[in-house]
């Protein structure tokens, strides 16, 4: 709330007490009626020895005529309340976002600092399924997130491309594998002779042995197991890239766990070194106790990397390469006891930044039975949900708008298929499993992606009309914000105010959703008020002139907002 701070400025002047009492009490009450903000009073009773009736009585003295926003106080109960000046209100706040252009509640306290988002980190050869789409797209957005307030943001995806399944991959690939189908569809084959290689295991437990055997020559880089890995990494990442341009994301670095591979010996050392390393059973460990958390293997006996060892040598790399401020891992719930560990292991080998690494957890997705047919066992692929989610779109579009022509349709739909997921997966707390409901997600008038972009293309609509009327362009500064007092003009005008907020807190908690649900909150208000007055049939120029400039300001929120989700807005739809 853009007053906040004043009035908790004003009131510790008054009072001679800490401003941060103040900030910290002064909150938005859930219902409009009840002020536009509020200072319980309940917890000054203690110090200032008086009942909170008494105490908001005579703040509310005490502030008289101190601040030029106030309409008025009021006292319920232990409360006082705070009722702004609604003209001057929504110009201080139309005149803000004004000001910011396109990216309204940007900030730049992140200058100068490097933030390390990693995520999506796909397995090669695997499929991509919906797992990696929640890291992809969640990721996405906290990157966005704090690009938004000015940080300098490296994209990673930590690449799933090495371990001891490449070994037994090859194998699999000698026993079973068909050129003809790798050409054709290189991740559904690999994937194919790899899990025939654990049906055939059962039988054959010598395949194990071979496996161990081309992972260990992969290890030596000998030619002909290395040019296999090569190429079925070179495939999928092929196949990967194509989902990464269809959602319009680009890494900065690419880098996979095999990268680390020959880093490991370093970290051996320094752990060895800080007297960290001990032996178990023939591996190589580290003791956690303290932490409360298992041993962190970081050699096997026979003398293989692991997984852990591989983020923990990257990590090293990382801050090398570009000195980090934060170092953040959006990888499902499921691995948060490895990243304790790794973390754990960092901290107790000294390295000073252990506590700007975070683990960013998500939950699971799950479809309600027979929602969703799969090609791949119970796999569910990425790439056939964005299909089937545009198609469904399309014949939504094209039962909406008969005369519409193809190649629209086919834009939109596939602008509005694909936010419809994007925003499946980003619009609750990330640590909630997600149910998929198709008539959730496509429902252009529930909580969903179609029902923003619908709401932006309105504004963006009104905004045409006007121009083509001569109306618009006009100047924000020269409008009459009377006509902004009233209460459904007021509920957006908060909304805005509040945008900011919902973008620091968001970036805070790493919870896209925050910001999200301002932008769906606002859409609402905005439709709210699109229905109950005419815009540019209002009674008369001046009320027309306001009216437009919040849709204005309405539709530049909804579109930073939609843009930091990764979501299209589009003019028309
Ligand atoms: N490739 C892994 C998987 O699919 C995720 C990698 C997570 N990142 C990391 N630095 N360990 O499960």
């Amino acid at each position: 709330m853009h007053y906040k701070d004043e009035l908790a400025e004003v009131l510790a002047r008054e009072t001679g007490m800490e401003k941060n009492i103040f900030s910290d009490l002064l909150e938005i009450p859930p219902q409009a009626d009840m002020g536009d903000l509020a200072l319980p009073c309940f917890r000054l009773a203690k110090e200032l020895k008086k009942a909170p009736n008494q105490i908001a009585v005579e703040l509310k003295g005490k502030i008289a005529g101190k601040l030029t926003w106030l309409r008025r106080a009021e006292v319920v109960g232990g409360y006082l309340n705070i009722y702004v000046e609604p003209a001057q209100y929504a110009e201080t706040i139309l005149q803000k976002s004004f000001a910011q252009g396109a990216t309204p509640g940007f900030g730049t306290e992140g200058l100068e600092k490097t933030v390390l988002v990693e995520y999506s980190s796909p397995n090669i050869a695997k499929p991509f399924h919906v797992g990696h789409a929640f890291s992809t797209l969640v990721g996405e957005a906290i990157a966005n997130l704090y690009e938004y307030r000015g940080y300098c943001v490296k994209r990673l995806n930590h690449l799933g491309d090495y371990g001891t399944q490449f070994g037994k991959l090859i194998a699999a690939w000698r026993h079973w594998g068909s050129e003809e189908a790798l050409a054709d569809d290189p991740i559904t084959e690999l994937n194919r002779v790899y899990v025939k290689f654990y049906r055939e295991l059962e039988d054959k437990p010598e395949l194990e042995d071979e496996g161990r055997l081309y992972f260990k020559r992969l290890e030596e880089k000998a030619p002909e197991e290395y040019e296999l890995w090569k190429l079925f990494r070179d495939l999928s990442l092929k196949a990967f890239d194509k989902i990464y341009n269809r959602l319009n994301i680009k890494f900065d670095s690419m880098l996979g766990e095999s990268f680390y591979s020959d880093k490991i010996p370093a970290v051996v050392d320094r752990l060895r070194e800080k007297g960290l390393l001990v032996e178990s059973e023939g591996a190589q460990v580290v003791n956690l106790d303290d932490y409360g958390l298992n041993p962190c293997l970081i050699l096997k006996s026979d003398g293989a990397t692991i997984y852990a060892s591989r983020d923990i040598a990257a990590v090293y790399y990382r801050d090398e390469t570009w000195d980090f401020y934060r170092n953040i891992y959006v990888v499902g719930a499921p691995q948060k006891n490895h990243f304790q560990q790794v973390f754990a292991v960092l901290k107790e080998a000294d390295f000073p930044k252990a506590d700007q690494c975070i683990h960013v957890a998500f939950g699971t997705v799950r479809f309600a039975d027979g929602i969703f047919s799969t090609r791949q066992g119970n796999v569910i692929l990425l790439n056939d949900l964005l299909a089937e989610s545009v198609a469904k779109t399309k014949a939504i579009i094209q039962n909406n708008n008969p005369e519409m022509p193809e190649a629209e349709v086919e834009k939109i739909a596939e602008s509005v298929g694909v936010g419809a997921v994007r925003y499946t997966f980003l619009r609750n707390g990330r640590e909630r499993d997600i149910v998929f409901s198709w008539d959730d997600m496509l429902d252009f008038e529930g909580d969903s992606a179609p029902y923003l972009q619908y709401t932006y293309a309105r504004c963006s609509s009104i905004m045409r009309l006007a121009a083509a009327n001569g109306v618009w362009p006009l100047d924000p500064t020269k409008i009459n914000h009377e006509h902004l007092a009233g209460e459904e003009e007021q509920s957006i005008i908060k909304l805005m105010d509040a945008f900011e907020d919902s973008v620091l807190e968001a970036l805070d908690t790493h919870e896209p959703s925050i910001m999200l649900r301002n932008i769906s909150q606002l859409a609402r208000a905005f439709n709210r008020f699109y229905n109950s007055r005419s815009i540019l049939h209002a009674e008369d120029k001046e009320v027309m002139k306001a009216r437009l400039i919040l849709t204005e300001s309405t539709r530049t929120y909804l579109k930073a907002g939609l843009k930091i989700a990764g979501i299209d807005a589009l003019e028309r739809m």
